[in-house]
């Protein structure tokens, strides 16, 4: 395998601060005048763009070759199965917006716009930030997603939330946030970092963060779990490139696929790890993995995630339409004379594979530009953000002849702005937490805690 960006073929790396390479500039400008109506060709313009890289490194798109370079990139991503729908991306040009608390305001915004819990409505919306420019560091934020669950490692080593946040969250609590220890469902602020490098968290207001408390159809206990999930997956640290021009904050979100939740998110072993108890509660036998109890428990999650999210109106979709879906986009793409590069590992859906269409075939593989790449330093960061420069060792006080070297500034840390989340009441109030904390006094019950307790009396 040898296509960049592709498993383990890592995509290629960026530069800040080459300049723009004009022919990636013209190439783009040649695919925007061929698909769209622009009722001119693209030589004038391609000439203009020239000449403003030759002379400042960098061009500036108009709004119309952004709305369409960023709906291309969407066109393009091998890994995403919802692509039918690229042409109704709504593009937000905030390219002028680099302050760290507007930012925010507009991440904010951006949530509230794609999704209307009132109105039940969910849309693709991009929000595109500052490009970047040789020699201009631009604003960054850690996060991977602009809503996220905390991973809080409790004193005995169990974690109550999300594992695969554990170390983003005790970066997080190193500077100053401390969030709700016991609250498996703990929505994570967003951390952004000036270019100074003065990284500052901000809280997400909760009429901003859609929510659904999960329940099953049938199993009335269900909802005595306290599970929920967010409606709206929204890509935070994925870096746009149009025409070669690079946009390093640039958002994005569609609505989810139901097994993104029921059969990742919640299911993974390294994740919220839900089948033992969600079998327990179902009295399937665990004892061999001949009963397929962890299949059997898959299904039954997955239900509950599709008829929640039904049941609040929030768009979701179920694997074997979306896989019909993109069957129809992949022949009607061939009609227009373009083949739809896609990755097979991430396109067939997790469960129930072969009962889709689209584990039934392969696809081309290309790296295809514009584009979303997810660069080394941005995932790591979306790990495991940025830990704060360590105060300089403290130094004998008496002054032994050698002149002071000037000790290293640490990195300022301004306040944090309140959390305006307040203490959600769902897990204390859930039947199975009540009795389970009587049984074991003294000691912290976080819910994965007894998740993690139960699983092991079963043997898993
Ligand atoms: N799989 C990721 C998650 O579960 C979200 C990726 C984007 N998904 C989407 N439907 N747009 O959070």
């Amino acid at each position: 395998m040898s296509v960049p960006g592709y498993r383990d073929t890592p995509a290629r790396p960026w530069d800040a601060h080459s300049p723009v390479d004009p022919d990636e500039a013209a190439e783009f400008l040649e695919l925007f005048h061929s698909e769209q109506e622009t009722g001119g060709g693209a030589r004038e313009r391609i000439a203009r763009v020239r000449d403003e890289i030759a002379a400042t490194g960098t061009y500036a798109h108009t709004y119309a070759e952004l709305v369409f370079g960023a709906r291309v990139a969407w066109r393009n991503a091998s890994r995403c199965i919802g692509r039918l729908y690229w042409r109704s991306l709504v593009v937000r040009d905030l390219r002028k917006v680099t302050a760290p608390a507007e930012v925010f305001d507009e991440l904010v915004r951006h949530l509230r716009l794609a999704g209307q819990r009132e109105r039940h409505v969910i849309r693709p919306v991009i929000s595109i930030f500052a490009p970047n420019a040789p020699g201009r560091p631009t604003v960054r934020l850690w996060n991977d997603q602009l809503v996220r669950y905390a991973g809080h490692r409790h004193a005995d080593g169990t974690v109550v939330g999300d594992p695969r946040y554990v170390q983003f969250t005790e970066t997080l609590q190193q500077h100053g946030w401390r969030g709700k220890p016991d609250d498996p469902f703990d929505v994570l602020p967003l951390a952004i970092e000036a270019p100074d490098g003065t990284v500052s968290l901000h809280e997400l207001p909760e009429d901003a963060v859609w929510e659904v408390s999960i329940e099953h159809p049938e199993q009335r206990w269900f909802a005595e779990l306290g599970l929920r999930w967010y409606a709206l997956p929204a890509i935070a640290n994925m870096r746009l490139t149009i025409g070669g021009v690079d946009y390093p904050l640039a958002p994005f979100n569609g609505w989810y696929m139901g097994t993104e939740i029921g059969a990742r998110n919640l299911a993974d072993h390294d994740r919220y790890n839900l089948l033992p108890l969600i079998a327990h509660r179902l009295g399937l036998d665990t004892s061999t993995e001949r009963t397929l109890w962890k299949d059997r428990a898959l299904v039954e999650l997955n239900r509950a995630v599709l008829w929640s999210f039904d049941q609040a109106g929030a768009r979701i979709s179920d694997h074997h339409t979306e896989s019909e879906r993109f069957l129809a986009h992949v022949a009607s793409e061939e009609r227009s004379g373009r083949p739809v590069p896609a990755d097979w590992s991430w396109i067939v859906p997790p469960m129930s594979a072969s009962t889709t269409g689209v584990f039934h075939r392969y696809y081309p593989e290309a790296d295809q530009r514009p584009g979303f790449y997810l660069d080394p330093d941005a995932r790591e960061l979306g790990r495991r953000g940025r830990s704060p420069v360590p105060a300089p060792a403290a130094r004998c006080p008496v002054a032994h002849g050698e002149r002071p070297s000037p000790l290293p500034r640490p990195r300022p840390v301004p306040a944090l702005i309140p959390p305006v989340r307040p203490a959600t009441p769902d897990v204390a109030v859930a039947p199975v937490a009540a009795s389970d904390v009587a049984q074991v006094p003294g000691q912290r019950r976080g819910w994965l805690t007894r998740l993690r307790r139960r699983s092991s009396s079963m043997g898993v």
